[in-house]
């Protein structure tokens, strides 16, 4: 804002809520005395809930085997109000934060292109005089203490923290050397395992169409939260559910590492895998599952809003038609443990299954089936 505002630029600033700690009349009042022509601070939860994170759940969306795309996920339901506030001002050009060496930049403008083509894009951190005046992070925090401009990082805890309903990420600063440990006072919505209660917390979630319609412990049944999901979303987790430590390969070419907290994430994407299974027939489940693998890489990449993103969205929604029900869970020093689950749509046959009873099934049938299963193998013992 201050390096535009010197370049001669008019700037109009723009604050999403997606439910991080933050106050945004601080950040109101800091922009306007800095100059901004004005000041947008725009309430994106519900939005973010309904059209990011519900999709991602329904996807069981996860990169590289670990990571539940909190900040993927988060980037082009910001860039798409940012679209909508800078048609609506008629501004020529739109800017972010985002280093020149990572997701974000690729996301927020990718979705930005594909909203408003004609857009232009200042990425500070890519433009050699401000890159040069700024070496890094260290340069600039002297340079917000020298103009008395607040900021939220201090040199001994300088990571670069993504915050939103879904989960907090911590990356750069110490955590850098992959071999370093992450200090314990780094983590800011779970506990450590170590100190979390001896006793667990048990939980129902409510699945409608692969949504969580509600959630609840499951001692106060009765008790109706308000804000159910956000309550889920948010859960602070006292039993340090939802942690990860991991390097990932970032779309540019690097490998970087990451801290995540994804608690009310973690718990909602094991009774989300759980109902799933239950309620889905197995052959679409396999064609879901590799779909699955194709939407976390689109949405890791920043392809929220392509041709070819909108149709595996379309496809993973069809598949959840019939996932419905109740999960029962208990939470438990880092770990989350499936009790239960009920569906008015399961697939399951208590009888067909059972071991005590018969059913409406022929065992004879599985000889044939093994055999004809077995030809390969019993072809090649006669050769
Ligand atoms: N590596 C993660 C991702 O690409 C998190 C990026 C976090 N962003 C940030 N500003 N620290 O999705
Ligand atoms: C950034 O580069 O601004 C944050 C990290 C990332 O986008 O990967």
């Amino acid at each position: 804002l201050k390096m535009s505002k010197e370049q001669g630029y008019d700037v109009i600033t723009y604050l999403a809520d997606i439910g991080q700690d933050e106050d945004f009349e601080v950040a109101r009042k800091k922009a306007e005395k800095l100059g901004a022509k004005k000041v947008y601070i725009e309430d994106l939860r519900k939005e973010f809930v309904q059209d990011f994170i519900w999709p991602a759940v329904q996807a069981n969306a996860v990169y590289e085997d670990r990571y539940l795309l909190g900040t993927s996920i988060a980037r082009p339901c910001i860039a798409r109000r940012q679209v909508e506030i800078a048609r609506k001002e008629g501004a020529e050009y739109i800017s972010h934060g985002a280093t020149g060496k990572g997701n974000d930049q690729i996301r927020f403008e990718l979705s930005c292109y594909a909203l408003y083509p004609e857009v232009k894009v200042i990425a500070p951190w890519r433009i050699p005089e401000f890159y040069n005046r700024f070496k890094g992070r260290i340069d600039l925090m002297e340079f917000a203490k020298k103009y008395d401009i607040p900021v939220p990082v201090t040199p001994k805890a300088p990571w670069s923290m993504d915050a939103n309903l879904m989960h907090i990420s911590y990356e750069s600063g110490i955590l850098e050397n992959p071999k370093s440990h992450a200090p314990a006072d780094l983590y800011l919505m779970t506990k450590s395992p170590k100190d979390s209660p001896d006793t667990s917390d048990e939980l129902e979630l409510e699945f409608q169409s692969g949504q969580c319609c509600s959630g609840s412990p499951v001692e106060s049944n009765k008790k109706v939260f308000s804000l159910k999901v956000l309550w889920l979303l948010s859960f602070r987790s006292k039993h340090g559910v939802g942690r990860i430590d991991i390097v990932e390969n970032r779309f540019i070419g690097m490998k970087s590492r990451g801290i995540y907290e994804t608690p009310g994430g973690t718990i909602l994407l094991s009774a989300h895998l759980d109902i799933e299974t239950f309620t889905m027939d197995k052959e679409v489940r396999r064609i879901k599952q590799g779909l699955s693998v194709r939407f976390s890489e689109l949405v890791y990449n920043g392809f929220w809003y392509s041709p070819e993103c909108d149709y595996v969205r379309h496809c993973i929604a069809k598949s959840q038609e019939n996932v419905d029900g109740k999960v029962q869970l208990s939470v438990f020093k880092g770990q989350v443990y499936i009790l239960g689950r009920e569906s008015p749509k399961s697939l399951y046959n208590e009888d067909l299954v059972s071991m005590d009873v018969q059913g409406d099934y022929d065992p004879c049938d599985a000889t044939g089936f093994i055999r004809i299963n077995a030809v390969r193998s019993l072809r090649r013992k006669l050769t």
